[in-house]
């Protein structure tokens, strides 16, 4: 009810009463009554609804439903699965097969048809995890190469991406466990030209429409020639004698490649003499490292979610 102040109108009224004659004050009293009575009804709902008013103002004041809502996690497109895509995209969009091969593979596949005979030096060179004396984890992509072109005819347009394992110690620039892109393309008339072509526009497409790429000579079993491709630094374009990215070269190193060796085509079923192809090697790790301008491989695996929301968001 109400709160009885003596200051008000009702209390001054009353006090009129006592002026009144004796037999009228009864009569006046009830009146009043009946008319406090008459209004505290209406004041009682006057005041809830400025109470409700206020409320919804003090609310208001503290609730701004225009503020942007905190995003959901989403989760992001980690930047290896990101390259790996591109650079399938890119060789998609010039009709090329995506094909995926064994983690685990004989090194039949992996060595002997690639033109590595069981004791050849180069089989060194791949620090391998073995299973038992035939079985271990590809240490590259390659023998895709050798299972592809036993399954199908040529021609053969092929990419292929895929987790490889060497027993490498881990430091800024290495893991144990990365990835690699293949690239293989056999037909007749298949040249150098065309890889690099093809290598050009890969750079392009992945790093901005300035990029080169640059080979030079290096020597793989299952390509002659050989060679180790790199590209225009991404960061100093070339240009800075101190560039932290490429040590001042202005170049960085992509992977290998080279023109499929005669003896890889024959022990495939292929006709040597009719046929030629074009293979490369990419690791991916190399390509996400200059992309993003990554100062340390192991950041692709420590999980950090700031720095891979960080990338996720980049294109
Ligand atoms: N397989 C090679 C490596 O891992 C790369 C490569 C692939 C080189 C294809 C030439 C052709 O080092």
């Amino acid at each position: 009810g109400p709160v009885p102040g003596r200051s008000g109108e009702v209390p001054r009224v009353r006090r009129t009463t006592g002026s009144l004659p004796p037999a009228e004050r009864p009569g006046a009293g009830k009146a009043i009554n009946a008319s406090v009575a008459a209004m505290e009804p209406v004041l009682d709902r006057r005041r809830t609804a400025l109470e409700e008013r206020a409320g919804e103002e003090a609310l208001k004041a503290r609730l701004d439903v225009t503020f942007p809502a905190t995003p959901a996690a989403t989760g992001s497109i980690h930047p290896i699965r990101r390259i790996v895509q591109d650079v399938c995209e890119y060789f998609e969009h010039h009709g090329f097969a995506v094909v995926l091969g064994n983690e685990i593979e004989p090194d039949y596949y992996t060595f002997d048809a690639l033109n590595i005979p069981p004791d050849h030096p180069a089989r060194e060179g791949f620090d391998s995890f073995w299973i038992d004396d035939h079985l271990l984890l590809r240490p590259h992509t390659s023998p895709i190469q050798v299972r592809t072109m036993k399954l199908h005819p040529a021609p053969i347009a092929i990419v292929a991406p895929g987790r490889c394992f060497r027993r490498d110690a881990v430091d800024a620039r290495h893991l144990f466990q990365f990835h690699q892109i293949e690239g293989l393309l056999v037909d007749e008339g298949v040249h150098f030209g065309h890889l690099k072509g093809m290598l050009t526009g890969l750079c392009r497409a992945l790093f901005g429409p300035a990029q080169r790429v640059r080979f030079r000579p290096s020597f793989f079993p299952f390509t002659e020639p050989s060679a180790e491709v790199d590209t225009t630094c991404p960061r100093c374009k070339g240009e800075a004698a101190a560039c932290g990215m490429c040590g001042g070269s202005g170049w960085i190193e992509l992977g290998g490649a080279g023109m499929v060796h005669p003896n890889v085509l024959r022990e495939a079923g292929y006709d040597s003499e009719k046929l030629s192809g074009w293979a490369f090697g990419f690791g991916a790790e190399r390509l996400a490292l200059a992309r993003y301008e990554v100062d340390d491989i192991r950041r692709f695996i420590d999980s950090d979610r700031d720095f891979l929301e960080q990338l996720g968001t980049l294109s």
